[in-house]
C-alpha cells in the first residue's frame, strides 16, 4: 500500500480511537470536581468528533479504503486501548500522553503528505495537530494548582 495512504490511515484510526477514550472517560469520571471534566472531555470529544469524517474522506481521496472494523482500528491505532476506569488522575495523564503521541502521528503524516505535494491534507493535518496541542494544554493546565 502507498506509504501515504497507510500513514493517513493510521492517523485517522489514532484520531478516532482517541475519540471514543475521551467520550468513555467523560461518561465515567468521578470526583467532587466531576461536572469540571465531564464538561472539559466534551469539549475535546466532540472537537475530534469533528475531525473524523473529513479524515476519512481524506484517505477515500488519496484512493485508499477505511478500516471496515473495531479490530482493523485497533491493528492500525497508534495510542493504548483503555480497558478499566482509571481514576480522574489518571485520565487526565493518560489523554495528555495520548494527545502528545497523537502530534507525533500527525506529524509524520503531514511530513509524507507535504512530500508528495498533498497540501490540502497537509492543510487539514497541520490544523488537527494544532488542536491537539490546545487539547494537550487544557489537559496540561487542569493539573497545576493547589
Ligand atoms: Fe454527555
Amino acid at each position: 500500500m502507498d506509504k501515504l495512504v497507510q500513514l493517513t490511515r493510521i492517523g485517522f484510526a489514532t484520531t478516532f480511537s482517541f475519540y471514543v477514550k475521551v467520550h468513555s472517560m467523560h461518561w465515567n469520571v468521578e470526583g467532587s470536581d466531576f461536572y469540571e471534566y465531564h464538561k472539559l472531555f466534551e469539549e475535546i470529544y466532540t472537537e475530534v468528533y469533528g475531525a473524523i469524517d473529513p479524515y476519512a474522506e481524506n484517505v477515500r481521496k488519496l484512493g485508499g479504503y477505511m478500516p471496515t472494523s473495531y479490530h482493523n482500528l485497533s491493528m492500525l491505532t497508534r495510542i493504548e486501548d483503555e480497558d478499566h476506569v482509571p481514576s480522574k488522575e489518571e485520565m487526565i495523564q493518560e489523554l495528555l500522553q495520548d494527545s502528545e503521541r497523537i502530534q507525533i502521528v500527525l506529524k509524520k503524516n503531514y511530513d509524507a503528505a507535504e512530500a508528495a505535494g498533498e497540501h490540502g491534507l497537509s492543510n487539514f493535518l497541520a490544523e488537527r495537530m494544532d488542536n491537539h496541542k490546545k487539547h494537550a494544554w487544557f489537559l496540561r493546565a487542569s493539573t497545576k494548582g493547589p
